[in-house]
């Protein structure tokens, strides 16, 4: 274990943000040693004790790449976990199974798969990060969601060591979101799990340390998304193959975000829009040329359920009643485009801007704080709300502050 560890090699954001303790677990046995360590059982117990706040003591901290620590301290326990392997589990005439451990890096494993000639992965060429973290927000990209890969998903109690199989149902994958990503909605309504602890902690608490997947032997390209036709086209690929794909998507992704290790940035900061149907005719209204897709209909995840049959909350109520509203009748309105048409991309300010290629992307230059990212933040919602009367919301996780 470590003591005031800088995470600036492990947050894409590239912020010196200091840990007040930090472990590494290259192995399950890494994972049994961790559960007995003062320290992080201290951390545990504080962070069990909190029913009402979305705040803990532990994080589980994977390739950074979507993560924004709001401070330059982190008063608890980062768990870090980095198990490694590929294991080809299964194979019949149509699918492969394959088990891919946390640790592996995401494009690595692609770029695995692709050169397979396996079908499934190849629109998600080149996104930052770790395997274990993909299916937490459900990483999509060019058409593709990681959920339609996801056969099973393998974690393990911090709590007890115990481990458990979510199946790609009980997952509850949606737009950039799942059970693993929902965990606090549960937290903050106190509810309790058989041994006493609130429900949402004890999932907090479950680290992925693996993901099976089902890819095909035998596919059909995701052409349609984005400019992939047009750049195929354009460079006289008129029969493309798996390969030519996923090198089409990491051509298109270069041009537009910067380059992780370079520049500072997490990709997308803000989720997409959702709006009513009323809302984006207002918009098209006054602006003819924006772009939108529609909101694929979506069962509710368990999680929402759960909160529906809760009574007494009615902040989460209408959390949820958004949610069903969300499923039923929206369109989808891309933030890059607000803040674009907001007037912000290419902005710098100090150390902190907007990418001049995709104004969804916020960057840190090298010597800045995470503050002015926020300040950049707020500034960025509160003038596409006073334009478009638009919230948007980040993507990226904000770690609560202790
Ligand atoms: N647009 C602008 N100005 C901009 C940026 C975008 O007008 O500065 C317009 C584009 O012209 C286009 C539309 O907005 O019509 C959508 O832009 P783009 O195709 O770049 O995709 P996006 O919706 O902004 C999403 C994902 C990206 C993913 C791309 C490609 C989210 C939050 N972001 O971005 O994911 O790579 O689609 O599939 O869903 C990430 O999550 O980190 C990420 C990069």
């Amino acid at each position: 274990m470590e003591k005031d560890f800088s995470l600036r090699e492990l947050n894409t954001f590239g912020f010196d943000v200091k840990a007040r303790y930090f472990q590494e677990l290259k192995t399950l046995d890494d994972v049994q040693e961790l559960i007995r360590n003062h320290e992080f059982i201290s951390c545990r117990d504080a962070a069990l004790s909190r029913l009402n706040g979305n705040t803990s003591h532990i994080l589980i901290l994977s390739g950074g790449s979507n993560i924004l620590f709001p401070d330059e301290f982190y008063d608890g326990f980062v768990v870090y976990p980095n198990l490694k392997g590929i294991d080809i589990l299964d194979e019949n005439a149509e699918t492969v199974m394959i088990r891919c451990y946390c640790g592996e890096v995401w494009k690595d494993f692609v770029d695995y798969t692709v050169s397979l000639n396996l079908y499934g992965l190849e629109n998600l060429a080149d996104i930052p990060g770790k395997v274990g973290a993909a299916p937490v927000q459900n990483i999509g990209a060019y058409g593709a969601e990681v959920k339609d890969t996801v056969y099973q998903v393998h974690t393990i109690d911090l709590a007890t060591g115990e481990t458990k199989i979510f199946s790609n149902e009980e997952c509850n994958f949606s737009y950039r979101n799942s059970i693993f990503k929902n965990q606090w909605i549960t937290h903050a309504l106190s509810q309790r799990d058989t041994t006493g602890y609130p429900v949402g902690t004890r999932h907090a608490l479950s680290m992925i340390f693996a993901v099976d997947f089902v890819l095909k032997k035998h596919g059909e390209l995701k052409l349609d998304y984005g400019n992939i036709r047009n750049y195929l086209i354009a460079n006289n690929i008129t029969n493309p193959t798996l390969k030519d794909v996923a090198a089409t998507v990491k051509a298109i992704r270069a041009e537009k975000l910067p380059e992780v290790g370079v520049v500072g940035s997490v990709g997308s900061f803000f989720q997409n829009a959702i709006v009513t149907m009323d809302k984006y005719l207002e918009i098209k209204e006054l602006y003819p040329d924006v772009p939108s897709y529609p909101v694929e209909i979506s069962p509710l995840p368990a999680v929402a359920r759960d909160v529906i049959n809760t009574e007494g909350n009615n902040k989460h109520k209408n959390v949820i009643s958004s949610e069903v509203e969300k499923s039923h009748k929206s369109i989808k309105i891309p933030s890059g485009w607000l803040i674009d048409r907001a007037g912000w991309k290419g902005y710098r300010e100090n150390h902190v801007g907007v990418w001049d290629k995709q104004a969804l992307v916020l960057v840190h230059y090298g010597g800045g704080k995470p503050s002015e990212i926020l300040d950049l933040m707020k500034k960025i919602q509160d003038s596409v709300y006073k334009k478009f009367g638009i919230e948007i919301n980040p993507e990226v996780n904000i770690v609560a502050s202790l």
